[in-house]
């Protein structure tokens, strides 16, 4: 039962199709939708847990188990105020503001002018587009707020609301929420941040996790967790939240190997993307037009959202600008010895501080590409509702199987209780008795559940099963015995991570 990717010749999704499912079929909720919802933060249901959980754990075995080098762990969320002080995220993480004095809206300088590139692009001025991305790296790279400003009037962006030009000056706004420790205040009520990236965990455990995993360089350290950014600009569902997920690794390489490590994880993390079932034509790499304040050299992975091409990957090569300013500020050593002969010298390469390349994946931006990516719609040809299903990769799609005796009668319940209970250790399954067998076919097609395994009167004659297929709809007769070998063979992650 080799997973097939369904074609993709259904009509593309809007980000509201996207929205609406997601909400009916207990993917992702409004947080505290009771209360109006809270801005840019989601809450995920029964089904987006579980197709959220199947995502990390891919990548988590896609970095810890198919490379002896890299090791996991799972620092706090609360780190020392120094923490980012020495990352630089105190002074430079922020985003360059710009008010509109006519209509008291508050806009990302450098997304409006992005905005304006996109115009250029889509009517087919690649040129001018690239241009402009350039012109506003320089200025953005060189902090000439002024001339970013001018940059906006120059290219005559107005207010989406008022209509005008009518700008305030460009303001530097930190990305950081902070709170503090002691709920007394003076105890001891230095700012605590909520990280901004998890990547600082990594970093200031490097030499814990060196001694203790006895890694040597080229190593890496994964990392799953929560990060936190006071976004201005937020909107488009669960890609730009408030609060969201990272999945990153930093892999800790010798200086002036950089290049080759960068261009190694650039293609193999795309192949990952692919590995899910993304289709190559709905990626791309962007190259960055402004590099963050600890980067040498960055590139996005950019997936074809209903909204256009936007990153869902970075990966960086971050020098050893993190370890050396730790290592600066906490006055620890932040080296490595390494004991591999130079051949330039003959002698040990010896101490240094590693540099890093960085990849760095948001889980909510990738459980948003997966849905679109999996979102089919085809008209009915009785003229009724047209039917949508999620063409989901078995390994990733949230319940695996869906067991369904035809009747609630004649003792087909209770059979279909029994595989139920043979196989619920190994596999997510939903059993369902109610209602007609189509409208069951139906509910599990929406939150894309690659089996349904129907029992019927046949069952008792020979013990066998139907099972019918999501995509192409089509059905065989199996028997009891086989049906954990082809549900393990068809959801195992060895059928994406062989493909990397
Ligand atoms: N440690 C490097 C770093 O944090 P980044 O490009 O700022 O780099 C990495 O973020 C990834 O985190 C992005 O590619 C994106 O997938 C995700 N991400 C960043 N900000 C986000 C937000 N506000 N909402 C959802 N995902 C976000």
């Amino acid at each position: 039962m080799a997973h097939t990717p369904a074609s993709a010749a259904s009509p593309a999704a809007s980000l509201q199709d996207i929205v609406s499912h997601a909400k009916e079929y207990g993917f992702v909720f409004p947080s505290s939708e009771i209360y109006d919802g809270l801005a840019a933060v989601y809450d995920y249901g029964p089904a987006g847990v579980e197709l959220k959980n199947n995502l990390k754990r891919l990548w988590w075995q896609a970095m810890t188990q198919l490379h002896p080098n890299i090791v996991g762990i799972d620092a706090a969320i609360f780190m020392h105020p120094f923490t980012w002080k020495a990352s630089g995220h105190v002074d430079s993480f922020s985003d360059p503001l710009i008010d509109n004095k006519d209509s008291k809206k508050r806009y990302r300088a450098d997304v409006l002018l992005e905005e304006k590139a996109a115009e250029y692009e889509n009517a087919g001025d690649a040129a001018r587009a690239a241009a402009l991305l350039a012109e506003m790296g320089r200025l953005l790279m060189e902090s000439n707020f002024d001339g970013v400003r001018q940059l906006i009037i120059d290219e005559k962006i107005v207010c989406p609301i008022s209509k005008t030009a009518n700008w305030t000056d460009v303001r530097q706004f930190n990305l950081m929420y902070s709170t503090q420790m002691s709920a007394t205040s003076g105890e001891d009520d230095a700012a605590l941040y909520l990280r901004p990236e998890t990547a600082q965990g990594i970093f200031v455990n490097f030499l814990n996790v060196q001694k203790t995993a006895r890694q040597k360089v080229p190593f890496g350290i994964a990392q799953i967790g929560k990060a936190f950014r006071n976004e201005i600009v937020a909107r488009q569902f669960i890609f730009r939240m408030r609060e969201f997920e990272q999945m990153e690794m930093q892999y800790f390489i010798r200086p002036g190997t950089e290049m080759k490590w960068y261009a190694y994880w650039k293609e193999t993390r795309k192949k990952w993307h692919e590995a899910l079932g993304t289709p190559a034509e709905k990626l791309r790499y962007h190259d960055h037009d402004k590099l963050a304040h600890y980067a040498n050299a960055a590139v996005d992975i950019e997936f074809e959202f209903p909204f256009g091409f936007k990153e869902i990957e970075g990966i960086h090569s971050r020098t050893d600008f993190d370890l050396s300013q730790h290592q600066a500020l906490s006055k620890k050593k932040q080296q490595y010895f390494d004991n591999d002969t130079d051949p330039a010298t003959g002698k040990p390469f010896g101490n240094y501080v590693p540099y890093v390349v960085e990849t760095s994946v948001g889980a909510d931006r990738l459980f948003l590409a997966t849905l679109c990516n999996a979102y089919r719609t085809e008209p009915d040809p009785d003229g009724k509702e047209p039917r949508v299903w999620l063409a989901l990769h078995p390994a990733v799609a949230p319940v695996k199987a869906a067991i369904l005796p035809l009747v609630r009668k004649d003792g087909l319940p209770e059979v279909g209780q029994r595989i139920f209970d043979e196989l619920k250790y190994d596999f997510n399954l939903v059993y369902e008795d109610r209602d007609s067998i189509g409208k069951r076919y139906t509910r599990q097609d929406l939150i894309g559940t690659p089996f349904c395994i129907a029992i019927d009167h046949q069952t008792f004659e020979d013990q066998t099963v139907t099972i019918r297929h999501r995509d192409a709809r089509t059905q065989e007769r199996v028997a009891i015995s086989a049906l954990r070998g082809l549900l393990a063979e068809a959801t195992s992650a060895r059928r994406v991570l062989e493909r990397l």
